[in-house]
Protein backbone atom coordinates (compact mmCIF):
# COMPACT_ATOMS: atom_id res chain seq x y z
CA UNK A 1 0.00 0.00 0.00
CA UNK A 2 1.26 3.45 -0.80
CA UNK A 3 1.76 5.38 2.12
CA UNK A 4 1.34 9.14 2.41
CA UNK A 5 2.47 12.29 4.93
CA UNK A 6 -0.31 14.87 4.85
CA UNK A 7 -1.54 17.30 7.47
CA UNK A 8 -5.39 16.61 6.91
CA UNK A 9 -6.95 15.76 10.15
CA UNK A 10 -10.43 14.78 7.82
CA UNK A 11 -8.38 11.54 6.06
CA UNK A 12 -6.90 11.19 9.43
CA UNK A 13 -10.29 10.47 10.85
CA UNK A 14 -11.54 8.37 8.33
CA UNK A 15 -8.76 5.91 8.22
CA UNK A 16 -9.14 5.76 11.99
CA UNK A 17 -12.79 4.84 12.14
CA UNK A 18 -12.53 2.56 9.21
CA UNK A 19 -10.33 0.55 11.52
CA UNK A 20 -6.71 1.35 9.84
CA UNK A 21 -3.66 2.28 11.53
CA UNK A 22 -2.23 5.91 11.31
CA UNK A 23 1.04 7.47 12.29
CA UNK A 24 0.44 10.54 14.62
CA UNK A 25 2.10 13.28 16.10
CA UNK A 26 2.52 13.48 19.64
CA UNK A 27 4.72 16.23 21.89
CA UNK A 28 7.14 12.92 22.81
CA UNK A 29 7.79 10.51 19.17
CA UNK A 30 5.24 9.59 16.44
CA UNK A 31 3.13 6.94 16.99
CA UNK A 32 1.48 4.07 15.83
CA UNK A 33 -2.04 4.78 16.47
CA UNK A 34 -5.25 2.81 16.11
CA UNK A 35 -8.59 2.00 17.69
CA UNK A 36 -7.81 0.69 21.48
CA UNK A 37 -11.08 -0.84 21.32
CA UNK A 38 -10.87 -3.27 18.90
CA UNK A 39 -8.52 -6.11 19.43
CA UNK A 40 -8.40 -6.39 15.30
CA UNK A 41 -6.79 -3.23 15.20
CA UNK A 42 -4.73 -3.99 17.98
CA UNK A 43 -3.30 -7.27 16.57
CA UNK A 44 -2.13 -5.11 13.09
CA UNK A 45 -0.49 -2.60 15.49
CA UNK A 46 1.37 -5.55 16.73
CA UNK A 47 2.26 -7.33 13.62
CA UNK A 48 3.12 -4.15 11.39
CA UNK A 49 5.66 -2.96 13.86
CA UNK A 50 6.81 -6.34 14.32
CA UNK A 51 6.46 -5.99 17.98
CA UNK A 52 6.22 -9.07 20.48
CA UNK A 53 2.74 -9.56 22.02
CA UNK A 54 4.03 -9.73 25.87
CA UNK A 55 5.02 -6.03 25.10
CA UNK A 56 1.49 -3.75 26.34
CA UNK A 57 0.97 -0.54 24.62
CA UNK A 58 -0.29 2.52 25.74
CA UNK A 59 -3.93 4.32 25.99
CA UNK A 60 -4.17 7.70 24.47
CA UNK A 61 -6.74 9.23 25.41
CA UNK A 62 -8.40 12.85 24.37
CA UNK A 63 -8.77 14.30 28.19
CA UNK A 64 -8.19 13.44 32.19
CA UNK A 65 -11.87 13.15 33.11
CA UNK A 66 -11.39 10.13 29.84
CA UNK A 67 -9.04 7.87 32.44
CA UNK A 68 -12.45 7.28 34.67
CA UNK A 69 -14.13 4.93 32.06
CA UNK A 70 -11.32 2.88 31.20
CA UNK A 71 -9.65 2.61 34.75
CA UNK A 72 -11.09 0.57 37.44
CA UNK A 73 -9.26 2.80 40.38
CA UNK A 74 -7.59 5.88 40.22
CA UNK A 75 -5.93 7.17 44.07
CA UNK A 76 -5.67 10.04 45.17
CA UNK A 77 -1.88 10.57 44.18
CA UNK A 78 -2.26 9.30 40.45
CA UNK A 79 -5.16 12.17 40.25
CA UNK A 80 -2.37 14.90 41.50
CA UNK A 81 0.00 13.69 38.69
CA UNK A 82 -3.12 13.86 36.41
CA UNK A 83 -4.12 17.46 37.32
CA UNK A 84 -0.23 18.78 37.15
CA UNK A 85 1.07 17.04 34.12
CA UNK A 86 -1.91 16.02 31.54
CA UNK A 87 -2.29 16.67 29.28
CA UNK A 88 1.93 15.84 28.69
CA UNK A 89 4.26 13.09 28.83
CA UNK A 90 2.98 11.41 31.39
CA UNK A 91 2.15 7.99 31.03
CA UNK A 92 0.43 6.31 34.21
CA UNK A 93 -0.32 2.67 34.85
CA UNK A 94 -3.45 1.74 36.97
CA UNK A 95 -6.16 -1.02 37.22
CA UNK A 96 -7.51 -0.95 34.47
CA UNK A 97 -11.53 -1.83 33.09
CA UNK A 98 -12.86 -4.45 31.19
CA UNK A 99 -13.81 -2.16 27.73
CA UNK A 100 -9.87 -2.30 27.36
CA UNK A 101 -9.15 -5.38 25.08
CA UNK A 102 -6.76 -7.82 26.57
CA UNK A 103 -4.30 -7.67 23.86
CA UNK A 104 -3.76 -4.23 24.46
CA UNK A 105 -2.11 -4.64 28.14
CA UNK A 106 -1.00 -7.96 27.04
CA UNK A 107 -3.40 -9.70 29.32
CA UNK A 108 -2.16 -7.72 32.60
CA UNK A 109 -4.50 -6.22 34.84
CA UNK A 110 -3.35 -2.78 34.58
CA UNK A 111 -3.38 -0.41 31.42
CA UNK A 112 -0.92 2.53 30.71
CA UNK A 113 -2.64 5.65 30.04
CA UNK A 114 -1.69 9.23 28.88
CA UNK A 115 -3.17 12.09 27.35
CA UNK A 116 -1.09 13.59 24.96
CA UNK A 117 -0.59 17.53 24.33
CA UNK A 118 0.30 17.83 20.59
CA UNK A 119 -2.81 20.69 19.31
CA UNK A 120 -2.66 17.70 16.48
CA UNK A 121 -3.00 15.19 18.48
CA UNK A 122 -5.66 17.06 20.92
CA UNK A 123 -7.48 17.52 17.93
CA UNK A 124 -7.31 14.13 16.52
CA UNK A 125 -8.55 12.24 19.79
CA UNK A 126 -11.50 14.76 20.22
CA UNK A 127 -12.88 13.78 17.05
CA UNK A 128 -12.69 10.33 17.76
CA UNK A 129 -15.06 8.17 19.51
CA UNK A 130 -12.57 5.93 20.64
CA UNK A 131 -8.90 5.90 22.33
CA UNK A 132 -6.08 5.34 20.49
CA UNK A 133 -3.45 2.61 20.99
CA UNK A 134 -0.06 4.30 20.27
CA UNK A 135 3.69 2.61 20.80
CA UNK A 136 5.79 4.72 19.26
CA UNK A 137 6.00 4.29 14.74
CA UNK A 138 9.29 2.58 14.76
CA UNK A 139 9.92 -0.95 13.82
CA UNK A 140 10.36 -2.87 17.28
CA UNK A 141 13.67 -2.07 18.62
CA UNK A 142 14.46 0.40 16.24
CA UNK A 143 14.94 4.35 17.10
CA UNK A 144 12.10 6.29 18.08
CA UNK A 145 10.53 8.62 15.13
CA UNK A 146 10.63 12.05 15.56
CA UNK A 147 9.70 13.77 12.36
CA UNK A 148 7.22 12.01 9.58
CA UNK A 149 10.36 11.22 7.19
CA UNK A 150 11.59 8.88 10.13
CA UNK A 151 8.15 6.84 10.41
CA UNK A 152 8.66 7.09 6.37
CA UNK A 153 11.63 5.36 6.36
CA UNK A 154 10.85 2.20 8.54
CA UNK A 155 7.00 2.09 7.80
CA UNK A 156 6.53 2.80 4.29
CA UNK A 157 4.24 0.72 2.54
CA UNK A 158 3.05 -0.91 5.79
CA UNK A 159 0.39 1.98 6.70
CA UNK A 160 -1.77 4.44 4.54
CA UNK A 161 -1.17 8.01 6.18
CA UNK A 162 1.41 9.54 8.54
CA UNK A 163 -0.22 12.97 10.05
CA UNK A 164 2.55 15.47 9.74
CA UNK A 165 2.94 17.62 12.58
CA UNK A 166 6.16 18.65 12.52
CA UNK A 167 9.31 17.86 14.63
CA UNK A 168 8.30 16.82 17.96
CA UNK A 169 9.24 19.15 20.85
CA UNK A 170 10.06 16.88 23.58
CA UNK A 171 11.64 14.24 21.69
CA UNK A 172 12.18 11.41 24.29
CA UNK A 173 9.11 9.39 25.44
CA UNK A 174 6.75 9.60 27.63
CA UNK A 175 7.66 9.24 31.60
CA UNK A 176 6.13 6.30 32.65
CA UNK A 177 4.79 5.42 36.61
CA UNK A 178 3.00 3.01 38.45
CA UNK A 179 1.46 4.44 41.43
CA UNK A 180 0.15 1.99 43.98
CA UNK A 181 -3.84 0.89 45.05
CA UNK A 182 -3.80 2.68 47.96
CA UNK A 183 -1.77 5.50 46.72
CA UNK A 184 1.20 5.06 48.86
CA UNK A 185 3.62 4.05 46.60
CA UNK A 186 5.03 4.62 43.20
CA UNK A 187 7.35 3.48 40.62
CA UNK A 188 9.23 4.73 38.17
CA UNK A 189 8.83 2.59 35.09
CA UNK A 190 10.62 4.62 32.29
CA UNK A 191 12.41 7.94 32.86
CA UNK A 192 10.95 10.11 30.51
CA UNK A 193 9.97 13.72 28.56
CA UNK A 194 8.94 14.47 32.55
CA UNK A 195 11.76 14.79 35.07
CA UNK A 196 11.33 12.29 37.72
CA UNK A 197 12.32 15.08 40.80
CA UNK A 198 9.03 16.84 39.41
CA UNK A 199 7.25 13.91 40.02
CA UNK A 200 8.67 13.02 43.30
CA UNK A 201 7.83 16.90 44.01
CA UNK A 202 4.03 16.44 43.26
CA UNK A 203 3.97 13.14 45.03
CA UNK A 204 5.49 14.45 47.93
CA UNK A 205 7.44 10.99 48.13
CA UNK A 206 10.25 9.25 46.31
CA UNK A 207 9.73 7.18 43.07
CA UNK A 208 10.69 3.65 43.36
CA UNK A 209 12.88 1.42 40.58
CA UNK A 210 10.46 -1.59 39.96
CA UNK A 211 13.48 -3.98 39.93
CA UNK A 212 13.26 -5.36 43.33
CA UNK A 213 9.50 -4.95 43.56
CA UNK A 214 6.42 -6.98 42.52
CA UNK A 215 5.80 -4.43 39.74
CA UNK A 216 5.68 -5.47 36.32
CA UNK A 217 7.58 -3.31 33.75
CA UNK A 218 7.23 -5.49 30.59
CA UNK A 219 8.95 -4.10 27.27
CA UNK A 220 11.31 -2.61 29.09
CA UNK A 221 14.31 -4.81 27.59
CA UNK A 222 17.70 -3.64 28.33
CA UNK A 223 18.50 -3.31 24.50
CA UNK A 224 15.61 -1.38 23.38
CA UNK A 225 16.45 0.05 20.42
CA UNK A 226 19.28 0.30 18.32
CA UNK A 227 20.80 2.20 15.77
CA UNK A 228 21.95 0.18 12.73
CA UNK A 229 25.82 1.01 14.05
CA UNK A 230 26.80 -0.07 17.14
CA UNK A 231 27.21 3.02 19.73
CA UNK A 232 29.45 3.03 22.87
CA UNK A 233 28.70 5.04 25.81
CA UNK A 234 31.62 6.74 27.37
CA UNK A 235 31.58 9.37 30.53
CA UNK A 236 33.47 11.67 28.64
CA UNK A 237 34.50 12.21 24.82
CA UNK A 238 37.56 14.11 25.41
CA UNK A 239 39.25 11.44 27.52
CA UNK A 240 38.31 8.67 24.94
CA UNK A 241 39.58 10.42 22.41
CA UNK A 242 43.03 11.16 24.65
CA UNK A 243 43.30 7.10 24.95
CA UNK A 244 42.19 6.16 21.56
CA UNK A 245 42.43 8.62 19.14
CA UNK A 246 39.83 9.59 16.61
CA UNK A 247 39.39 6.27 14.43
CA UNK A 248 38.73 6.12 10.91
CA UNK A 249 34.70 5.84 10.50
CA UNK A 250 33.53 6.92 14.14
CA UNK A 251 30.75 9.70 14.88
CA UNK A 252 31.02 11.21 18.09
CA UNK A 253 28.08 12.51 19.94
CA UNK A 254 28.98 15.15 21.86
CA UNK A 255 26.45 16.59 24.88
CA UNK A 256 27.88 20.55 24.80
CA UNK A 257 31.16 20.53 22.74
CA UNK A 258 33.20 18.31 20.18
CA UNK A 259 36.80 17.85 21.36
CA UNK A 260 39.17 19.58 19.01
CA UNK A 261 40.10 17.57 15.83
CA UNK A 262 36.31 16.00 15.59
CA UNK A 263 35.25 16.16 12.32
CA UNK A 264 32.32 13.93 12.28
CA UNK A 265 30.65 14.58 15.11
CA UNK A 266 27.16 15.90 16.47
CA UNK A 267 26.52 18.56 20.11
CA UNK A 268 23.13 17.68 21.35
CA UNK A 269 22.45 21.41 22.69
CA UNK A 270 25.66 23.80 22.35
CA UNK A 271 24.71 25.28 25.85
CA UNK A 272 24.12 22.55 27.65
CA UNK A 273 20.44 22.98 27.94
CA UNK A 274 18.83 19.32 28.49
CA UNK A 275 15.71 20.22 27.22
CA UNK A 276 17.36 21.10 23.87
CA UNK A 277 19.27 17.88 24.12
CA UNK A 278 16.48 15.54 24.65
CA UNK A 279 14.33 17.31 21.91
CA UNK A 280 17.49 16.87 19.38
CA UNK A 281 18.66 13.08 20.73
CA UNK A 282 17.04 10.77 18.15
CA UNK A 283 17.06 12.99 14.90
CA UNK A 284 20.89 13.07 15.38
CA UNK A 285 21.10 9.34 15.70
CA UNK A 286 19.12 8.82 12.56
CA UNK A 287 21.36 10.74 10.61
CA UNK A 288 24.59 9.04 11.68
CA UNK A 289 22.44 5.73 11.13
CA UNK A 290 21.81 6.84 7.30
CA UNK A 291 25.52 7.99 6.96
CA UNK A 292 27.44 5.47 5.09
CA UNK A 293 30.48 7.43 6.58
CA UNK A 294 29.91 6.45 9.89
CA UNK A 295 30.16 2.77 10.81
CA UNK A 296 30.38 3.79 14.96
CA UNK A 297 28.89 5.86 17.47
CA UNK A 298 30.80 7.07 20.05
CA UNK A 299 28.13 8.78 22.74
CA UNK A 300 28.73 11.12 25.90
CA UNK A 301 26.62 10.47 28.98
CA UNK A 302 24.51 13.56 30.06
CA UNK A 303 24.20 14.87 33.60
CA UNK A 304 22.01 12.41 35.37
CA UNK A 305 19.36 14.84 36.63
CA UNK A 306 16.07 16.14 34.74
CA UNK A 307 15.73 15.31 31.12
CA UNK A 308 19.29 13.63 31.41
CA UNK A 309 17.90 10.38 33.55
CA UNK A 310 15.90 9.79 29.83
CA UNK A 311 19.02 11.02 27.81
CA UNK A 312 20.91 8.38 29.11
CA UNK A 313 18.41 5.50 29.72
CA UNK A 314 18.53 6.00 25.81
CA UNK A 315 21.83 5.91 25.35
CA UNK A 316 22.64 3.41 27.41
CA UNK A 317 19.97 0.49 26.35
CA UNK A 318 21.21 1.64 22.62
CA UNK A 319 24.40 0.81 23.90
CA UNK A 320 23.86 -2.62 24.97
CA UNK A 321 25.26 -5.96 24.11
CA UNK A 322 22.65 -7.49 21.35
CA UNK A 323 20.94 -10.80 22.71
CA UNK A 324 22.80 -13.74 22.04
O1 LIG B 1 5.75 9.00 24.54
C1 LIG B 1 5.26 7.89 24.47
O2 LIG B 1 4.93 7.24 25.49
C2 LIG B 1 5.03 7.29 23.06
C3 LIG B 1 3.98 8.12 22.35
C4 LIG B 1 3.63 7.56 21.00
O3 LIG B 1 2.86 8.27 23.18
N1 LIG B 1 4.64 5.92 23.16
C5 LIG B 1 5.50 4.92 23.55
O4 LIG B 1 4.93 3.67 23.51
O5 LIG B 1 6.63 5.13 23.90
P1 LIG B 1 5.79 2.34 23.53
O6 LIG B 1 4.84 1.28 23.07
O7 LIG B 1 7.02 2.48 22.75
O8 LIG B 1 6.05 2.07 25.05
C6 LIG B 1 5.02 1.60 25.88
C7 LIG B 1 5.57 1.02 27.15
C8 LIG B 1 5.70 -0.50 27.12
O9 LIG B 1 6.86 -0.93 26.49
C9 LIG B 1 5.71 -0.82 28.61
O10 LIG B 1 7.03 -0.63 29.08
C10 LIG B 1 4.81 0.28 29.20
O11 LIG B 1 4.63 1.25 28.19
N2 LIG B 1 3.49 -0.24 29.58
C11 LIG B 1 2.35 -0.25 28.86
N3 LIG B 1 1.35 -0.82 29.56
C12 LIG B 1 1.86 -1.20 30.74
C13 LIG B 1 1.33 -1.86 31.90
N4 LIG B 1 0.06 -2.25 31.98
N5 LIG B 1 2.18 -2.08 32.94
C14 LIG B 1 3.47 -1.68 32.88
N6 LIG B 1 4.03 -1.06 31.81
C15 LIG B 1 3.24 -0.83 30.76
MG1 LIG C 1 8.99 2.45 21.69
Amino acid sequence: MPTRIGTSLETAVRCLESGRLVAIPTETVYGLAGNALDPRVVARIFSVKGRPSFDPLIVHLSAAEEVFRYASAVPDAAQRLMEAFWPGPLTMVLPRRAVIPDIVTAGLPTAAFRVPRHPVAQALLKRLPFPLAAPSANRFARLSPTRPEHVMEQLAGKISYILDGGPTEVGVESTIVRVADDGKAAWLLRPGGIPAEAVEKVLGMPLLSPEHSHIQAPGQMKRHYSPAVPLMLVDDLAAWIGRHGIPDATAFLAFHTLPAGVVQGAVLSPSGNLEEAAARLFAVLHRFEKDDRVRRIVAEKVPETGLGRAINDRLRRAAAEPPT
